[in-house]
């Protein structure tokens, strides 16, 4: 029963997936971390694989950049695969001043500039909130690895904003979302929490800060940005198995 986008059958997908924005990143983590990996779809290149970890299934696949992208996916997933949970794990700008470059961002809400939600249920401003068990279990995870010193950066639970622009932002809007706590900008979480609530299935971003927004000093390199999402990754699989 292949769907549009997805090539695959029925079963092919694990209850959890893990969705990295990029295709190729899928492919690298699931050689990483997953027993027995398979291609499981590639259709337009965006690669998704399944295999397990300890024994229990996982799913890792691409969403490409931007919430109509992620959100393609995320639909098919969910109304089609018997997916019952997706957490991106992706990058983000760090906005607040407390979230420095290296740090890991578990996205409990994200604001957003994009109509996506907001046609959802007409003269309402939806909540794009995370899955609070999700949410949870990542959390913990992050208290029992830092408590093991095997964590790079810190970790921040929050809100973020996922914006449609990459390269366009309103004059002093990045400084007003730092004054309302905002932690990091990413570009899928809101519309893929809002798939969730639709579905009445479970969603979660976890974001490791690749740049600042207002202060480039440290921001990673091209090469940084594939390689410093471990522990991410580390609090994702929890989370995904929890
Ligand atoms: N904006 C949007 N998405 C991002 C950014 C950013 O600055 N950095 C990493 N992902």
């Amino acid at each position: 029963m292949p769907t549009p986008h997805i090539r695959a059958h029925s079963g092919d997908f694990a209850p959890a997936v893990l969705m990295p924005g990029d295709p190729k990143r899928a492919e690298r983590i699931a050689t990483l971390i997953l027993e027995n990996p398979r291609l499981v779809t590639d259709i337009r290149g965006m690669l998704g694989f399944t295999g397990t970890v300890n024994g229990q299934p996982l799913s890792i696949m691409g969403s490409g950049m931007g919430q109509p992208s992620a959100s393609i996916y995320a639909t098919e997933l969910f109304s089609h695969y018997d997916v019952q949970r997706i957490i991106r794990i992706g990058t983000a700008g760090g906005i607040s001043p407390n979230v420095a470059v290296g740090d890991v961002v578990i996205a409990t809400g994200a604001h957003t500039d994009s109509a996506m939600n907001q046609l959802r249920i007409p003269g309402v401003n939806f909540s794009a909130v995370a899955d609070f068990h999700l949410a949870q279990a990542a959390w913990e995870e992050s208290q029992r690895a830092a408590a093991n010193g095997q964590l790079d950066g810190k970790v921040h639970a929050g809100t973020i904003i996922s914006r449609d622009h990459f390269y366009f932002t309103p004059e002093g809007q990045t400084e007003k979302l730092a004054a309302h706590g905002v932690l990091a900008v990413e570009m899928e979480a809101a519309a893929l929490y809002g798939i969730a609530a639709h579905h009445g299935t479970q969603a979660l971003a976890i974001l490791t800060v690749s740049d600042h927004l207002l202060d480039h000093s440290s921001d990673m390199s091209a090469q940084e940005r594939e390689t410093r999402f471990q522990s991410a990754l580390k609090l994702a699989v929890a989370a995904a198995l929890s």
